[in-house]
């Protein structure tokens, strides 16, 4: 795998591999990659011939006084793990190449309502930095194909609405969660928690399969469903921030004949703040 660092470079390659006929497939990432990463790798190399993995921990989606500084940078064992899967380019750039002018000067891609609730009403301006990152790495990478996880499940449906509403000739593809033996979603966030928090932590996909199993089961009183979760959730140590039963069509409240559902739960432990979800189809 050979590892880029300016956008120059990465397009002439590219172009070569394009040249020769070759479909390119993006994995974007932040970096401090796990399994649920290695997994994005190989769903790409499912769909494309040449695969571009992109580590660069964006300012632009972190607001102030998040984890930004203390978000884990392992480039190393990340160029490894990547070797190993099959990804054939790695692209890791600094601020410098990706905002040239400045954060402040930087074009934004806003993607409208979807962008504003949930994960959007705890993190101001998080997916309006997440969506204008991925704009810029497709204009970079200019990929066929594109993976994101699912366990941002939202980031998932922000990216497919501005690529649709972009006309982006990109197919963005979602993976499924991977987790752990206990349920919990691997996350690089994972990494704050203590080994007393990492037992606590499953409890999060536990109350979300619980209150997937009482709507399968009939229940419609989602706002008790959602209280009631996030009061379990307090109790087994989390501190709330949101545990909400949606459509998966707009992420808006369900309504009782809704038949296509998704919870998305978010929730603090200790310095962590971990995301999780579940789809419903009922
Ligand atoms: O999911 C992530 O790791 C990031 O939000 C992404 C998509 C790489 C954009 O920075």
């Amino acid at each position: 795998m050979k590892t880029i660092h300016t956008i120059a470079e990465l397009r002439s390659t590219l172009a070569a591999e394009r040249a020769a006929g070759k479909r390119i497939g993006l994995v974007p990432t932040m970096g401090n990659l796990h399994t649920g990463h290695l997994t994005l790798v190989h769903q790409a190399a499912a769909s494309a011939d040449v695969i571009v993995a992109t580590i660069f921990v964006n300012p632009l989606q972190f607001g102030a006084g998040e984890d930004i500084e203390r978000y884990p940078r392992t480039l190393a064992e990340d160029r490894d793990k990547l070797t190993e899967a099959g990804c054939h380019y790695l692209f890791a750039p600094d601020d410098a190449e990706m905002y040239p002018n400045g954060r402040d000067n930087q074009t934004e891609v806003i993607v409208p309502k979807i962008s504003t609730i949930h994960c959007g009403a705890s993190r101001p301006g998080h997916f309006e930095g997440v969506a204008t990152v991925v704009c810029k790495l497709f204009g970079i990478v200019q990929p066929d194909m594109a993976v994101f996880g699912e366990k941002d499940f939202q980031q998932l449906q922000v990216i497919r609405q501005m690529t649709a509403d972009l006309f982006l000739p990109v197919d963005v593809q979602g993976a499924a969660i991977a987790r752990n033996e206990h349920g919990l979603a691997l996350s690089s966030r994972n990494g704050y928690l203590s080994s007393a928090e990492l037992d606590i932590a499953p409890a999060l996909n536990r109350a979300l399969r619980e209150t997937k199993a009482a709507i399968e089961a009939g229940r419609r009183d989602f706002s008790t469903l959602e209280e009631n979760a996030q009061q379990a959730l307090e109790a087994a140590g989390f501190k709330r921030d949101f545990f909400n039963i949606v459509r998966q069509q707009d992420l808006l409240a369900a309504q009782p004949d809704d038949i296509r559902l998704v919870i998305l739960a978010a929730a603090h432990l200790g310095r962590a703040r971990l995301i999780d979800n579940i789809v419903i189809e009922l």
